[in-house]
């Protein structure tokens, strides 16, 4: 099965994207054809400094190898490092009808925080199309958030389709339910537009003092809580074993444990479960070249995937000889 998904190089990234999606990367590269890559033609609705953008990208790279993908069994490139994207993307957007972007939550999200409302944040779920359509991908693993964008991406599909004769594969998103929308310190989604996130690779101490930031009601030790409305113990869940979840929870139920404990528990809970990649991350840090050829090597296999769809969309639509 061939499996794809893409993430913004728009600064650190955070336990969202590491349970929301990142986690599924690492699965599904056992036994599947996959392709993931650094999302740089998205990041320029949102990163201005040229200086940034390549930073945040190496990161991005390095944090995915840290993390677990394998470069020997997944194709882990720079979305633009295959500009054939860009030209997919003129293709669909003319077979998109505009009302299906200006339905798209997270345009109106965006402009609604004060994000300029550009031409290349509208059009962005079509870019998004062209990602997934240029590698004929089956599945996309993604968090709950980007549901819409795979559902227009079929939709532009089954257009172009309808219009051109039989091209493109129709994509399948990959989402878990208990990891669909990780919770930030303020119990909304976890993302960097909420400011609300606990990156993976933040130091030790950040993680411990943005953990005593996560919001919880007042109830006092001794009273019983409902762990299902719970944000902290959301988050914990995330890190805690069957048996140590087991104990929190019955604890939780009857009384007896306390914000303060559970906030200790989970610092040291994240600090532990990223160690060693911490570590495998300032390894790669200290080795650029090792990257930059990860980053050359996927390069030419997407490439070499994207031509052959791209190749046959340009015939269906008549451009060309
Ligand atoms: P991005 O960069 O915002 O996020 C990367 C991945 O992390 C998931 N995610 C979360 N999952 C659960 N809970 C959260 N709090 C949380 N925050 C983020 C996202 O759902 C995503 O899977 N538009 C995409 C990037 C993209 C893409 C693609 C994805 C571009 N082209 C093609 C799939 C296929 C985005 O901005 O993700």
């Amino acid at each position: 099965m061939r499996v794809l998904s893409g993430i913004q190089p728009s600064g650190a990234l955070h336990i969202g994207n590491y349970f929301g999606a990142i986690r599924q990367y690492v699965h599904l590269q056992e036994g599947n054809d996959a392709y993931y890559f650094v999302a740089d033609y998205h990041a320029l609705t949102s990163v201005r400094s040229a200086e940034n953008l390549r930073k945040y990208v190496f990161d991005v790279v390095v944090d995915l190898l840290a993390l677990g993908l394998d470069p020997e069994r997944a194709t882990l490139f720079v979305q633009s490092d295959v500009p054939e994207t860009t030209e997919l993307a003129w293709l669909l957007t003319s077979v998109t009808p505009m009302g299906w972007l200006e339905k798209c939550v997270s345009y109106k999200d965006k402009v609604q925080q004060g994000i300029p409302a550009e031409h290349g944040l509208f059009a962005y779920p079509v870019l998004q199309a062209a990602d997934i359509l240029l590698y004929d991908a089956d599945l996309v693993p993604v968090g709950q958030d980007q549901k819409q964008h795979l559902e227009i991406t079929r939709d532009i599909a089954e257009r172009f389709n309808h219009v051109y004769g039989e091209t493109f594969k129709l994509p399948k998103p990959y989402i878990l339910d208990q990891v669909a929308v990780v919770p930030g310190l303020d119990g909304r989604k976890m993302s960097k537009s909420y400011d609300n996130t606990i990156e993976i690779f933040d130091d030790p101490k950040t993680i411990t003092k943005k953990v005593k930031k996560i919001v919880t009601d007042s109830t006092p030790v001794e009273a019983p809580k409902n762990p299902d409305t719970c944000n902290l113990f959301m988050l914990y869940r995330l890190f805690a074993s069957p048996a140590e979840l087991a104990d929190v929870e019955g604890r939780y139920r009857a009384g007896g444990i306390g914000y303060g404990e559970m906030k200790s528990r989970l610092a040291e809970a994240i600090i532990a479960a990223f160690g060693p990649a911490r570590e495998k991350r300032a390894e790669l840090v200290a080795h650029p070249e090792r990257v930059e050829a990860v980053r050359e090597d996927a390069a030419q296999r997407a490439r070499k995937a994207a031509r052959i769809v791209l190749e046959k969309a340009r015939n269906a639509c008549g451009l060309g000889r």
